[in-house]
């Protein structure tokens, strides 16, 4: 039996462009809503732009536009980069929209009923220079806790330590750099504690959530009593004005997630559907897919809504880790920061769709992007394995099509044919690692069918033209096999296969059974093997857009602050003026090397060392203590190349002897130390 399927992606601030990170997410669940599709459910996408809050409203008085502009054309540039990947919307809407303004009023008006709402005075922090109040990621200041400096409002990067953005120490505005007031504000909160039981319940045994969400959530917040949830904000603010309560807002988490019902809303009337059969039907599955650092308002906050409102809780809420690049955070500063732009400037998107699904398992863990291994698996997986079945022997057949009978393969499709359950189950279960495992595994023996019956020998003797057809006919059957199953991943090239072969592929069934007797189109490349410098490109690109952004705008998401500039304001030449000249005598006395981070490790009497030990090839290992504790985690650091000042006189320490210092650039709470480019030894010497 069929089953309907909603399915939804969190909605991307409209203060950012899409980037890498995010292209987890979307690609993800494109992947399990275009394999929903293929087996024949009923599957409906639905996302929409999160529009509203302080960000946006101070990033449109920066630039002299009204926030309707500034959203206006941040949606349009998400849904071309969502276009480029292949994202598959059903629906893509706004929460700044009639519709989401209606389902906020609904719900709000059923928190009322329930008498879940609370009014308090609140102290808050406000900028005196922008006559706004200041959402806590937006003051940077002194951690409370460990003194660590430039920390954000709601939680510090050194220590970890979550507190009130109040309870900072120095703090600043990042928008202007002016020390925040204390305001009081009358807030509205919405009490969770009457549905202590039923959240419990519901995050621990309705089987929506992955063990280790349910786990964490009943050890951080449901073994006590929850925390009311502050939903409003006061004037000045974009967003809704809450019907009830004079110059408050809703908060902009308040009105997101009711974005997914609001954007249901409006595809159901395009297509003549009714809400209540997606957002009120007990046999309508909900799924949404999100990121690990937005957790609780869906897990929590979220489902409360739901309940209060009405409405169906998701059956299943799949969290996805965030992504890395070479080990590391993503980073501005670091041109590790890819935009979907710019990667689509130089790279297919199906390579990332394909190398995303390579790593994506359905657990939390972070997913690490690695140059060499992403050019690896494409050329090899991809160019190698799988379009390599056709370009070997499309040609073969061209004039006379496909055998009309399917010949004897020794097994082979059958075998792919059984493997379909396997793979399906590991789709369904978002386990694409797996599932594109398996496909890999029958390529190698299609491939080593290829070379064992070298259509390419056999084309030389006329007499053996039949031979050719079946080879051919059995080997683009195995490619089409792989093109069925890979469809969800690389929509497109299950596209060209379907046109290669005068076979389009609509369902995931079409793997079970060979095609035969049908023409087969003059072969075309399919995709093209990926260059090094093409990825080198990409990241100089984005290294040269984050410069200009830093400049420009404000940013989105996971590094807001850095990007705003509030620390920033001193360029950096200003701040230390170039030294005096020097010869190249001079400049030689330095040995400057490349080595390899092998072991490194906090030192714990030390607030800003760590302990690196670094090699420079030959068995030359050097001990050097490096002023990096802040901004770099240690465990991250092993493994990575770094230059170093080698000829340095060794220093006595309290903690041991430094021979030899790392560079870095940057002073305290901004360091960034210089990495080669790939390809470089340790050892090699600096000119
Ligand atoms: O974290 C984010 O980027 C939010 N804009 C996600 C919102 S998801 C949903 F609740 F709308
Ligand atoms: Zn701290």
């Amino acid at each position: 039996m069929s089953r309907q399927l909603l399915v939804t992606s969190a909605l991307p601030y409209a203060n950012g462009p899409i980037h890498l990170g995010h292209l987890i997410e979307y690609i993800q669940t494109d992947i399990f809503v275009r394999f929903q599709r293929l087996r024949g459910n009923r599957c409906v996408y639905v996302c929409a732009d999160d529009t509203h809050g302080t960000a946006i409203m101070i990033r449109a008085q920066q630039e002299g536009r009204t926030p309707e502009q500034v959203i206006h054309d941040m949606s349009l540039s998400h849904q071309r980069d969502f276009d480029a990947f292949s994202v598959s919307f059903d629906h893509y809407g706004s929460t700044n929209s009639k519709a989401n303004y209606e389902v906020c009023c609904s719900i709000w008006a059923a928190l009322r009923a329930a008498e879940m709402i609370e009014t308090r005075e609140v102290a808050r922090l406000f900028d005196p220079k922008l006559q706004t109040f200041l959402a806590d990621r937006f003051v940077k200041g002194d951690c409370p806790r460990c003194g660590a400096k430039d920390q954000y409002g709601d939680n510090c990067e050194a220590c970890g330590s979550t507190y009130p953005a109040t309870e900072l120490n120095n703090p600043r505005s990042v928008y202007s750099g002016a020390t925040p007031e204390l305001k009081p504000s009358q807030q509205l909160f919405v009490k969770l504690t009457p549905l202590q039981q039923f959240l419990t319940d519901w995050t621990q045994k309705s089987g929506a959530l992955q063990s280790e969400v349910a786990n964490y959530l009943a050890g951080h917040f449901l073994d006590k009593p929850l925390q009311d949830w502050d939903v409003s904000r006061p004037n000045p603010y974009f967003g809704f004005q809450i019907p009830d309560a004079k110059g408050q807002y809703w908060y902009v988490w308040f009105d997101a997630p009711v974005g997914y019902i609001a954007a249901t809303a409006e595809w159901c009337q395009q297509h003549g559907e009714s809400l209540d059969n997606w957002w009120r039907n007990p046999a309508c599955e909900i799924v949404h897919f999100l990121g690990k650092d937005i957790t609780y308002f869906h897990t929590l906050f979220w489902p409360a809504m739901l309940h209060i409102g009405g409405f169906q809780l998701p059956r299943r809420v799949q969290i996805h880790g965030f992504l890395r690049v070479g080990g590391e955070k993503m980073s501005k500063s670091r041109g590790t920061f890819v935009t979907a732009a710019a990667y689509a400037k130089h790279l297919p998107p199906e390579f990332l769709r394909y190398y995303y699904a390579s790593k994506l398992s359905p657990k939390i863990d972070d997913l690490d992007l690695i140059a060499d291994e992403f050019i690896g698996k494409v050329n090899s997986d991809l160019v190698g394995r799988v379009v390599n079945l056709a370009s070997r022997a499309a040609r073969f057949v061209e004039q006379t099509g496909l055998s009309a009978t399917y010949p004897d393969d020794g097994g082979l499709f059958a075998r792919a044919a059984t493997a379909g359950t396997t793979i399906a189950e590991a789709y369904e279960a978002c386990d694409f690692r797996e599932a594109t495992r398996i496909c890999m595994t029958l390529a190698d023996a299609a491939n080593e069918y290829v070379e064992q019956r070298a259509p390419w020998t056999i084309k030389k003797d006329p007499a053996r033209a039949r031979e050719l057809q079946d080879v051919c006919t059995v080997v683009l059957n195995l490619f089409r096999q792989l093109a069925v199953y890979l469809a969800p991943v690389l929509p497109d090239l299950a596209h060209k296969a379907g046109v290669l072969l005068h076979a389009p592929i609509h369902h995931f069934d079409a793997a079970q059974a060979p095609i035969t007797g049908t023409k087969v189109a003059p072969f075309t490349h399919m995709m093209n093997r990926i260059e090094p410098k093409q990825v080198e490109a990409m990241f100089a690109d984005a290294a040269k857009e984050a410069a200009a952004a830093k400049v420009a705008m404000p940013s989105a998401g996971p590094e807001p602050a850095a990007a705003i500039g509030g620390t920033g304001s001193v360029e950096p030449l200003a701040k230390e003026p170039l030294a005096g000249e020097i010869t190249i005598d001079d400049f030689q006395k330095i040995d400057l090397r490349i080595a390899l981070v092998v072991a490194a490790e906090e030192v714990p009497e030390a607030k800003k060392l760590l302990r690196l030990t670094l090699s420079l090839g030959a068995g030359t290992t050097r001990n050097v203590f490096a002023g990096i504790k802040g901004a770099y985690d240690p465990k991250l650091l092993v493994g990575r190349l770094v230059v170093m000042v080698a000829n340095l006189a060794p220093r006595k320490m309290k903690f041991g002897m430094s021979e030899g210092m790392v560079i870095a650039a940057g002073t305290d709470g901004e360091v960034y130390l210089l990495s080669p480019d790939s390809g470089a030894k340790p050892g090699q010497r600096l000119h």
